[in-house]
């Protein structure tokens, strides 16, 4: 599982210096609602999740009462003139293992005790087979605006080797439910490069997600999380997963499938049909946003201070539960380290960055990266360091290049 970094401590009431508060109203505010059970756990999955028999799967029963007892204690930290949530984001694990009923009474106290902004994005991850018309009728009853699937695949053997429960067709049917149901935003997650999948596999998965017309789709590059089934299997020798030549042939694919499909491109791994598309809360992230990240191992961020849960919902339940600070963590990171973070992910932005967020070195890196065709040379002129296509596929080494 996931490990925590390290940090200072948080004190029992969670307050905030009052310079981080101040921040509030510099940035737009989310609010993110960590759901920590699945159904099974995926061979390749490290979030911070729980299945029926794992200890911590138990706490589902009394789960939306300790999240709203986090959303109190979030309302006497940030203050009373803390803006209300422009993004709400309901992540897991598998949000919708609750039943619709839970997460409405869960984001009605999100409203109850940090306000939502009219007209807010209001997203939840949801698993293909645990949303039927039903679910998604009451989701979008109470108030949800936007719904992730996670399709993955649409091959047989693919979704076997990622260990997924659902069909290759059941995507698309809760896509369609979904839209039936009166959600105008729907995004499908969709992972490449898993052991034995082809190029063929991967285009089949691409039409597939199209043809089922989201307004939004990211692709994931499968990462080989250590403590997984997946590491275990390819440590053993088991499956093999490919090359660095392999992956970037597959994100041109991706690139070229859903380009020609009418999906553009905002950040690196994420394509949507319009501006309206786009995942405002995932903006948020990117973009040096102001977040309350509710739920165990959950992060938050506000005005420069970042701080982390407790990741066992035993743990966090007892604090919150006793009106005390769940985190275990917390850091104000200094100056270079927030500049990092902002180049490291504002580059993964179509729109990219201000020059003059960067220093004189990072400067003159970005010249030469001009030249080398992987900065694009339109936005420079107009004092913005953005990927080119070619960039977009060594974002990482850019990115560490212009943070110098
Ligand atoms: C919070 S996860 C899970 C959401 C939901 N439980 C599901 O599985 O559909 C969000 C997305 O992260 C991606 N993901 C999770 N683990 C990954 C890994 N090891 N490598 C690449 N992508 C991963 C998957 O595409 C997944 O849909
Ligand atoms: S269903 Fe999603 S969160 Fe749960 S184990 Fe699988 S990938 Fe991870």
């Amino acid at each position: 599982m996931a490990r925590l970094p390290d940090g200072d401590p948080a004190p029992p009431d969670g307050a905030l210096p009052s310079g981080a508060l101040a921040g509030l109203r510099d940035a737009p505010f989310g609010v993110y609602i960590h759901v920590p059970f699945c159904a099974s756990r995926c061979g390749y999955c490290d979030f911070n999740t729980y299945v029926p028999g794992e200890g911590g799967a138990e706490a589902v029963a009394g789960y939306a009462d300790a999240l709203i007892a986090e959303l109190r204690l979030a309302r006497r930290v940030l203050g009373d003139d803390a803006p209300a949530a422009a993004t709400v984001f309901f992540g897991g694990g598998t949000p919708t293992l609750l039943p619709p009923e839970e997460l409405a009474r869960i984001l009605a106290a999100v409203g109850e005790h940090l306000g939502i902004e009219d007209g807010a994005e209001i997203t939840t991850e949801a698993n293909p087979e645990s949303v039927g018309p039903a679910e998604l009728t009451a989701l979008r009853e109470a108030g949800f605006t936007r719904i992730s699937l996670g399709m993955q695949s649409a091959v047989p053997s693919v979704l076997a080797t990622l260990n997924r429960q659902h069909s290759p067709g059941r995507a698309a049917q809760a896509a369609a439910d979904a839209r039936a149901a009166g959600f105008d935003q729907v995004s499908l997650d969709l992972i490449y490069g898993a052991p034995g999948e082809t190029a063929a596999d991967w285009e089949t998965s691409l039409h597939a997600a199209t043809a089922a017309r989201p307004t939004h789709v990211s692709t994931y590059s499968l990462v080989v999380e250590p403590g997984t089934l997946l590491a275990a299997q390819v440590r053993r020798g088991e499956v093999q997963v490919p090359g660095e030549e392999v992956i970037v042939e597959r994100f041109e694919t991706a690139d070229r499938v859903l380009a020609a499909a009418g999906y553009d491109w905002y950040e690196t791994c994420s394509w949507a049909v319009d501006e309206a598309a786009r995942c405002r809360h995932n903006l948020g992230y990117w973009s040096g946003g102001n977040w309350w990240g509710a739920g165990p191992g959950a992060h938050s961020h506000v005005g420069g201070v970042r701080w982390w849960n407790a990741l066992h919902p035993r743990t966090w339940a007892a604090h919150v539960q006793a009106g005390t600070s769940p985190a275990a963590g917390r850091e104000t990171p200094d100056d270079d380290a927030v500049r990092l973070e902002r180049v490291m992910l504002g580059l993964r932005l179509r729109d990219g960055i201000a020059l003059e967020v960067l220093t004189p070195s990072g400067r003159a890196a970005a010249a030469r990266q001009l030249d080398e065709g992987l900065l694009d040379r339109e936005a420079h002129a107009a004092g913005r360091a953005a990927l080119t296509q070619a960039g977009r596929l060594l974002a990482d080494p850019v990115c560490v290049a212009l943070a110098a």
